[in-house]
């Protein structure tokens, strides 16, 4: 095994209001969470000992809870210190930050309304996403779709809509590459399985409306830093045949950071100008060597 299973680790969890010893953070095989994917969750990455924009995510995921029915008896700014803890309690500068919740043990059925909220945040060193970026990654075609927001609540960032994600991801790594495009319910281009896309034409910088995906927190600060780059950002129903249209195509998410794509099936794109530019903006920004 060339990796070190997670829940074999060293180190601290917070889990409901407290930290304990990292291989005690279980649950029991009866959660409703489990079972019924009633859990929301939060990916993000710490620099230099800083959370990028921890409150922004603690709200989401407050958010997201809240479209699932779910009341959590923790709040914003207890998820926010959590994760502060997290890291310095595991002595993590760089690191990524899981915060997330869940419906507990307490019932079974389908329905749950007694169902205790439970919470963790876990924080654990993980490298780039993709190696080599500005080399870019080869994408696939999804066979999955992104459903329709009348389908699922696609606004949150809920466990049970990533089952089409797994299944997309592993049969593009099968196949040979990154990860895959994925169509939403329309035939609209939407989204990776864990990232959000944007193609470029010149200075004009297009990337589909987040009307069924989640508009992601790295989306909306590049295309903030875009457009203060003099670049026209356009958010618009993207066809799948005008793909092969676009120079430069690149992926953005707290994990993926911003990634170029060389590849995406029989469309080859030349990562250039505007991903070096925004990749190098993103960086600098998390970092805080240029202001919000
Ligand atoms: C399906 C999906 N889309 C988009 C994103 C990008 O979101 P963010 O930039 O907030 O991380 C993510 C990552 O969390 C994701 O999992």
């Amino acid at each position: 095994m060339d990796f070190v299973p997670f829940d074999d680790r060293d180190g601290w969890i917070w889990l409901d209001g407290s930290f304990v010893p990292w291989r005690d953070a279980k649950i029991h095989v009866l959660t409703h969470g489990l079972h019924y994917g009633s859990c929301v969750f939060e990916g993000e990455r710490a620099y230099g000992g800083r959370v990028f924009e921890t409150e922004w995510h603690a709200r989401r995921l407050m958010r997201s809870a809240e479209l699932l029915g779910m009341t959590p008896t923790f709040g914003v700014d207890d998820i926010v210190a959590a994760k502060a803890e997290a890291m310095a309690r595991n002595g993590f500068e760089d690191c990524y930050v899981r915060a997330f919740l869940w419906r507990g043990s307490e019932m079974m059925g389908v329905s749950a309304q007694q169902s205790r909220i439970r919470a963790c945040v876990a924080a654990w060193q993980w490298g780039s996403y993709f190696q080599d970026k500005m080399a870019g990654i080869r994408l696939t075609h999804a066979k999955w779709r992104r459903p329709s927001p009348e389908t699922i609540p696609s606004e949150a960032k809920a466990a049970g809509l990533y089952m089409i994600c797994t299944l997309s991801k592993h049969a593009a790594e099968d196949a040979g590459y990154a990860d895959a495009l994925m169509l939403d319910y329309r035939g609209h281009v939407a989204e990776c399985t864990g990232a959000n896309v944007f193609f470029v034409r010149g200075r004009e910088i297009h990337t589909p409306v987040a009307d069924c995906f989640l508009n992601g927190i790295t989306r909306q600060t590049v295309i903030r830093l875009a457009r203060e780059r003099g670049y026209e950002v356009i958010e618009r129903t993207i066809m799948p045949e005008e793909l092969g249209g676009f120079q430069e195509m690149f992926i953005t998410g707290s994990a993926a950071e911003v990634t170029p794509v060389k590849e995406l099936g029989d469309i080859m794109y030349q990562p250039g100008r505007a991903c070096e530019e925004l990749m190098h903006a993103y960086a600098d920004l998390v970092r805080g060597k240029i202001s919000a």
